[in-house]
């Protein structure tokens, strides 16, 4: 029944929930944000999407993490550029990010570890490279096997592999 006092039961209620959940979505955005920033460093995406971040032992500012990385690997899948992630990102949606982060990439990305993250972290990390701002330039386009580059590279070749793989059945 609705006698005035459920009715500001419900009311007192109502306002409460509504105070808690403007607290959890003022403090959820900056929550979110630290999450994808401590994600991005603990996952290793600096250490090929920031320049110079692996040579300098992480010591990179904020202000230059993702930027795309002139430096190449080169191996038989041809030679690839760590993409501009703040570039890249700021052009996608939310949902055409999750589906980016759980398709196939070409080498060394580790993409299979992308796809593995739960909605929650991949929406984290997409939240602290969108709270940076979108700068510089794209990075090298890939270059297909056999096809010379002049950037600077590293050699990803795989010598002396023990044949423990099976290939093909
Ligand atoms: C070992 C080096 C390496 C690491 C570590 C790495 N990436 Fe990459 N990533 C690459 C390379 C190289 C490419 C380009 C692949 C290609 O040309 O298909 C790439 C491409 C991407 C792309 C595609 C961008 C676009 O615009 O097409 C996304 C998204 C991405 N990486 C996200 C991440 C995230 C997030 C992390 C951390 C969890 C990460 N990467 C870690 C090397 C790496």
């Amino acid at each position: 029944m609705n006698t005035p006092i459920t009715t500001l039961t419900g009311l007192v209620l109502l306002c409460a929930l509504a105070g808690v959940t403007a607290a959890a979505s003022a403090g959820g955005t900056d929550a979110r944000i630290e999450r994808g920033r401590y994600l991005a460093v603990t996952s290793g995406c600096n250490d090929c999407h920031t320049p110079g971040y692996l040579q300098g032992d992480g010591n990179v500012p904020v202000d230059q993490w993702l930027t795309g990385n002139p430096v190449g690997f080169q191996g038989p899948w041809g030679t690839t550029y760590p993409a501009n992630l703040r570039l890249s990102l700021s052009q996608m949606t939310e949902q055409q990010w999750l589906a980016k982060a759980r398709s196939a990439m070409r080498p060394p990305m580790p993409w299979f570890n992308l796809r593995e993250m739960s909605d929650d972290d991949l929406l984290a990390l997409y939240a602290f490279v969108r709270s940076l701002k979108p700068v510089g330039t794209p990075a090298p386009a890939y270059a297909p096997p056999g096809q010379a580059v002049n950037t600077p590279y590293f050699d990803f070749t795989p010598k002396n592999l023990p044949m423990t793989a099976k290939v093909g059945k």
